[in-house]
């Protein structure tokens, strides 16, 4: 596979992902059919699909972790994967998760300022088994900004939350993104998570992108569930997906307004 790390400093104008005939075969079946795609650096993508369309694996050829996928690949050196399963070593403290391999004397701060950052200052001495879901994931989450990653590659993260806690987790991922702008894939089931967080859409069907939606540019931040856009966007995705939006899913079902939760957004403030 041509699959290449463009090494730091990554040029701030090139693209994060390069992507171009990515194609993927298991047995006698192709899941990725030469997909082309192009992030650039700070943009945020989602990428819907049904379940068992190939997102993952494609996911998974953007990492770098598949090595029979074909096709030219130019991504970041600097890339971070999170997954639905926090994947936390249970034998090492919740700092030492976050900081595991981080080179550098001053990993520790580091360390404790993305725990800082993600509400979780309090927990670094912590054992990860103590934690919540939604800790363990926001754990996983400064595992991954303590990188600085150029390009952060998500699949299904919040797949295992409860729905309020997943909205609470968007708001801290739009937060920090807009803090640290990598680029981002988001792999997601979520069509409503999709249209909150993406600057873009991409609907993965038949192993080729079906549908590429530029959401950012008409319809701008925050985006409230109450909005016609919203309606009307969540409509378009779902059709896409071959789901009929029967309105089970209304505005209503989920509030716009959920009770802040406990971050600390500026690290400073919690070392004072
Ligand atoms: N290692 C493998 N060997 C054989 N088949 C595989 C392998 N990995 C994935 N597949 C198949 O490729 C297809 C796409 O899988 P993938 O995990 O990418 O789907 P997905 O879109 O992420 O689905 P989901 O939404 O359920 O997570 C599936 O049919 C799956 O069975
Ligand atoms: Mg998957």
């Amino acid at each position: 596979m041509a699959t290449r790390s463009v090494s730091d400093p990554f040029p701030a104008e090139a693209l994060a992902v390069r992507a171009r005939g990515v194609t993927r075969t298991f047995g006698d079946r192709t899941v990725l059919r030469g997909i082309d795609l192009d992030i650039r650096p700070g943009e945020f993508v989602a990428l819907l699909g049904r379940s068992g369309s190939g997102k993952s694996t494609f996911l998974r050829a953007l990492a770098a972790l598949d090595t029979e996928v074909t096709g030219e690949i130019f991504v970041p050196e600097q890339r971070a994967v999170g997954f639905q399963d926090p994947r936390l070593l249970p034998w090492a403290r919740v700092l030492d998760n976050v900081v595991l391999g981080l080179p550098g004397s001053d990993s520790s701060a580091r360390g404790l300022q993305a725990l800082a950052e993600v509400g979780l200052a309090d927990h670094a001495r912590d054992w990860p088994k103590t934690l919540s879901g939604g800790e363990a994931q926001r754990a996983a989450l400064a595992r991954a900004l303590v990188r600085e990653p150029a390009l952060l590659l998500l699949d299904e993260p919040f797949g295992a939350l409860d729905a309020l806690t997943r909205i609470r987790m968007h708001r801290l991922v739009a937060e920090l993104c807009a803090r640290h702008h990598p680029a981002v894939l988001l792999v997601t089931h979520d069509v409503d998570e999709a249209v909150v967080l993406a600057d873009r859409v991409l609907v993965l069907t038949d192993g080729v992108i079906s549908l590429d939606r530029p959401i950012a540019s008409t319809f701008p931040r925050p985006r409230l569930r109450s909005d016609p856009r919203f309606a009307e966007l969540r409509s378009e995705l779902l059709a896409e997906l071959g789901v009929e939006d029967d309105g089970s899913l209304t505005a209503d079902s989920v509030p716009d307004s959920v009770p802040e939760p406990e971050l600390v957004l500026d690290p400073q403030e919690s070392s004072s």
